[in-house]
Order: C-alpha cells, then structure tokens, then sequence
C-alpha cells in the first residue's frame, strides 16, 4: 500500500513529502517531479507569490542512482519567501508580527481558530492554505513513475473558468498539444482569449473566480480497485482524493451528474468485442462497479472562487467582535489551470495505490511478472 503525508506552513522554511510504499527497482526522475512543480506554478490570473517561488524538489531519501531503493521517499520544497518569514514564522522564536484578526469567509480561518483555540488566525491559513498542494504535486509526479512503465499516462485540461467554456473537441488529436501551451489549460485558442479576458475582468474588479477541471488518464487495465471492498473503490478513492484537494467543491466521474437527468439506454456503455473487449461510449469515465473496466478514465472537478477577495467581505473580528473587512493575504485571482496539475496529481497517486494493491510486490521484477502474467489471463478471457 502506498500511503503520503505532506509538512509545511506556506511561509515556513520548507514543504517536506514523505511516500512510503514505493516498491524498489523504478526509475525515479526529480526532473520530471520538478516539472510537475513549474506545471502548477502556472496559469493566467496567479498571485504575485508564484512570482517569487520557483519551486524545486529535492530527494532527500530512498532513492538511490535514480532508483527507488524500496524505503521511505522524502521530498523538500524549499520557501524561497521563507527569508522574508523567518522571523514571524520561526518555529524557535516569532516577533507574533503579521497576526491575522479577521477571519477571511470561504476560508479555514474561523473554524480552525476555534477547533485548535488559535487567536492568530496566521496559525491556521499557514497550514490550510493550497501552498501544500505543491506537496501533493511532487507525491503525484513520483506515484506516475511508478505506472507510466506499465503505459499508464495522466493529463488534464481546464474545462471551463467562471461562465466561459472551452469549444475544442478533447479528443482531436492536437487537444493536448494546444492544452500544455495554454495559459488556461484550455484546446481552443479563441476560447482561452475569453477565459483571460474573463479573468482580467474580475481581477480588475477585485473579484476571484473558479472552473472546472477534467482528468483523463489511459492505459488503466481493467480491474483495478474493488467491487467487494467499499473503500478500495476506485472511484470512490478518486472522488476522496480529488474532493480533498483546497477549493474542490464537486466531483463528477463520465458522464456524472448528468446520468441523472437521462434514461438507462442513453447512458450505459454497449460491450463489444474485436481483439478484446470494449465500449461504444465512455460515459461511465472507465469506471464501472468500483473498478476501471479499461476504458480511459474521466474525472472531472469543480473549483470554487478563490476565497481571499483584494474587495474584502463582511467579517468580523476575532478579538473584540467589531464588523471588519476580511483579511488579505496576497492572493491567486484564479487558480483553475493550477488546480487542474494538482487534481491530476492526486489522481496519480490513487491510480499507482490501486495498481500496486492490485500487482503489489517488493520490487519492480515480481510486479512486471505479476501484471504480464494478469495481463495474459484476461486476454484469454
Ligand atoms: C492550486 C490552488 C491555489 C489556490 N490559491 C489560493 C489563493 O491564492 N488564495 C486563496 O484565498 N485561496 C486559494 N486557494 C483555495 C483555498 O486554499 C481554499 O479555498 C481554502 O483553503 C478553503 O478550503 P476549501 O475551499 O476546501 O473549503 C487555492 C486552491 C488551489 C487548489
């Protein structure tokens, strides 16, 4: 089983990501994490923070020549902002400056500060803020290396950005071409204008606002997860994953919601066999019965606005109780783009625990082995 925990406070000294459970004997790529990290920097409409940090991952255990040794993997990010902290944020001492009285609606401030009895709300927003997902994003790029041998691949593309969709068919083939070289994350180029403009408009505005996300990941083989076990659901976990990410209000897999609203023959997947088995349609997003039946996978998500408005709410304050204006911290106007990298990244991680639970073993011998040997079997099935 693979399993993560992330540290880190957004203007402490470091995020560190310890994954336990990556078998030995895979080739594991820092460049390829760090590409991830610029990946989720991105996006029209970031704050003047992703200006400052450059993220970077540092491997700082269980790797060793470029292969995973079996043992636990430690990651570091280091703060470039931290020098500007350190004297707030210091886990020895702190001059208590930049203390947060104003609890910022949409945001963990208020309900964090009364849970842990915290009256500078700065102890909160440090550790809830979505600087972590950059965390995640390092934990997602190093759980894909342990699929993509096994021709599994992720990408993601923003779907829509407050009222403005994207035209452009996914499965054209330059769909993700165009994507990777989006500032939206969006195929069609005429839509991506309107999505920035969209954007411009409600920064100018001292607005935020959110999107949503879709994942596609390929070359799952059927199987994967549990029809017997509620918690190894595979879209189960996918939903859990995808909804704990910062902002994710809505989860949908295929055709989601909208099954819903239509009859029992206009959404199922007809089975057809040539060279193996397959669907007509993938409105089920290439999960049925809580396992992938080999179709690719569809995950899509929704992201609220960003809470931290620069044209503040209606809040009030923690200490004396007075009506205020919430806090600012410096913030994204729209992350949407970035969160399509994270939501992907969770992703990865859920897809690469479900295939190890599914082909598991201490090395990358005996999973090859036992993934050729499955493979073989349902070929024949
Ligand atoms: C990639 C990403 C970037 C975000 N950037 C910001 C930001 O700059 N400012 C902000 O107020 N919220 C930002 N958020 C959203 C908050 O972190 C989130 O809404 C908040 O922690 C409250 O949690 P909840 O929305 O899950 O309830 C971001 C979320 C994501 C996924």
């Amino acid at each position: 089983m693979l399993r993560y925990f992330t540290a880190g406070e957004t203007h402490g000294k470091c995020l560190t990501a310890i994954i336990e459970g990556v078998p030995a004997g895979f080739k594991i790529s820092v460049d390829k994490i760090n590409h991830y990290l610029a990946e989720r920097q991105k996006g029209h409409g970031r704050g003047g923070r992703m200006l400052i940090e450059k993220d970077t991952a540092e491997i700082l255990s269980g790797v060793r020549g470029g292969i995973s040794l079996g043992s636990p993997i430690a990651i570091r990010i280091e703060n470039r902002d931290w020098k500007n902290w350190s004297e707030i944020m210091g886990t020895e001492e702190s001059n208590g400056e930049k203390a947060v009285e104003f609890p910022r609606p949409g945001h963990a401030d208020l309900s964090g500060g009364m849970k842990y009895d915290h009256h500078d709300l700065r102890n909160v927003l440090e550790r809830a803020s979505a600087r972590e997902t950059a965390a995640r994003v390092a934990v997602g790029a190093l759980a894909r290396q342990i699929v993509e041998p096994f021709g599994v691949n992720f990408d993601s593309h923003v779907v829509s950005i407050g009222t403005v969709s994207d035209t452009a068919d996914v499965n054209a083939p330059d769909f993700f071409e165009n994507v990777h070289n989006s500032p939206v994350r969006f195929g069609d180029e005429e839509a991506a204008k309107k999505a920035m403009e969209y954007i411009d408009d409600i920064k100018a505005k001292g607005e935020s606002c959110g999107g949503i996300v879709e994942v596609i990941i390929k070359g799952v083989p059927a199987g994967l997860g549990s029809y017997v076990h509620y918690d190894r659901k595979l879209d189960a976990r996918l939903a859990f994953s995808a909804m704990s990410v910062q902002a994710i209000k809505g989860v949908e897999i295929g055709l989601g919601f909208d099954t819903a609203r239509t009859h029992g023959s206009a959404v199922h997947d007809e089975i057809v066999y040539e060279d193996g088995f397959s669907r007509v349609t993938n409105n089920a997003g290439g999960i049925e019965g809580g396992m992938s039946n080999g179709e690719p996978i569809v995950l899509r998500a929704a992201m609220k606005p960003i809470p931290t408005l620069y044209n503040p709410l209606r809040t009030v304050s923690i200490k004396d109780k007075s009506e205020h204006k919430a806090s600012v911290e410096r913030s994204d106007a729209c992350a949407v783009p970035a969160c399509a990298i994270v939501v992907e990244s969770v992703a990865a991680f859920e897809i690469a625990n479900a295939f190890l639970e599914k082909f598991g073993g201490d090395c990358m011998a005996d999973i090859r082995a036992s993934y050729e040997a499955y493979k073989e079997r349902i070929k024949n099935y």
